[in-house]
């Protein structure tokens, strides 16, 4: 997958209040790349993470999924609706089922996207993030860092081809935060590319990057 910004603006206006985010941002992300929004707060990281996953409309500019305009032409066909369902956007609010447990979250969103054998994904996934143990657990008996691991392997046994995930490690102790960045990083590869929005220096560090101010 390509994805390509083109001189994409953005601003919020309410009661007087003039807020522009970014003007004429360009950038292009391939497969295998690992690239960061990063920027001080308000600077429109998530902003610019909803605008990629086709949430929000940026007020100027194009994006282009391979090639295709998403934002501007018939957005809502099912053309742009299965472009847009490559993409899997890891919402820092999104929440888990709180009447199934752990595996049973994951794999009720693997069998919507009717991914094949998924219980050995998801398995294999709840090993990665040391989560074998937990697997009947409930939502709401799962520690803060536990539940955004599982948050993690329930994007990614869908296997999108572009990952957007805003502050995947914040709020999370050492050890959940170096299992969550290991597995982004190696996500990004031969068929695949993954966006973050972060303030973690640790994520930061070494990656290609979108710098909003
Ligand atoms: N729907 C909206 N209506 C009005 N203003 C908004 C809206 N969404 C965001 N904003 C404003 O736009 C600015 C950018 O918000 P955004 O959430 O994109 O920033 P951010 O870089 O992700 O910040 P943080 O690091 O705190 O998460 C903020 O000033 C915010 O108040
Ligand atoms: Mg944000």
């Amino acid at each position: 997958m390509v994805i390509e910004a083109r001189n994409i603006s953005h601003s919020f206006g309410q009661e007087g209040r003039h807020v522009q985010l970014f003007e004429n941002l360009s950038f292009t992300v391939k497969n295998g790349q690992f690239v960061t929004v990063c920027g001080p707060s308000g600077s429109g990281k998530t902003t610019l993470l909803s605008i990629l996953a086709g949430f929000i409309k940026p007020q100027g500019g194009e994006i282009l999924i391979d090639e295709k305009n998403i934002v501007s032409g018939p957005a809502k066909r099912l053309r742009d609706k299965l472009l847009l369902s490559r993409i899997s956007y890891m919402m820092q609010s999104a929440s888990l089922l709180h009447r199934l447990n752990v595996r049973e979250n994951i794999l009720v969103a693997a069998e919507i996207a009717g991914v094949k054998k998924a219980g050995i994904k998801a398995d294999e996934l709840l090993e990665k993030l040391g989560l074998s143990d937990r697997k009947k657990a409930m939502p709401e008996r799962l520690s803060g860092g536990e539940y955004r691991r599982v948050m993690l392997a329930r994007t990614l046994v869908l296997e999108p081809e572009l990952i957007l995930a805003d502050e995947p490690t914040a709020n999370l102790d050492e050890e959940s935060a170096l299992m969550v960045r290991t597995l982004l990083r190696e996500y990004a590869g031969d068929n695949k590319a993954v966006i973050i929005a972060s303030h973690d220096e640790k994520l930061l560090s070494g990656s290609e990057k979108i710098k909003l101010k």
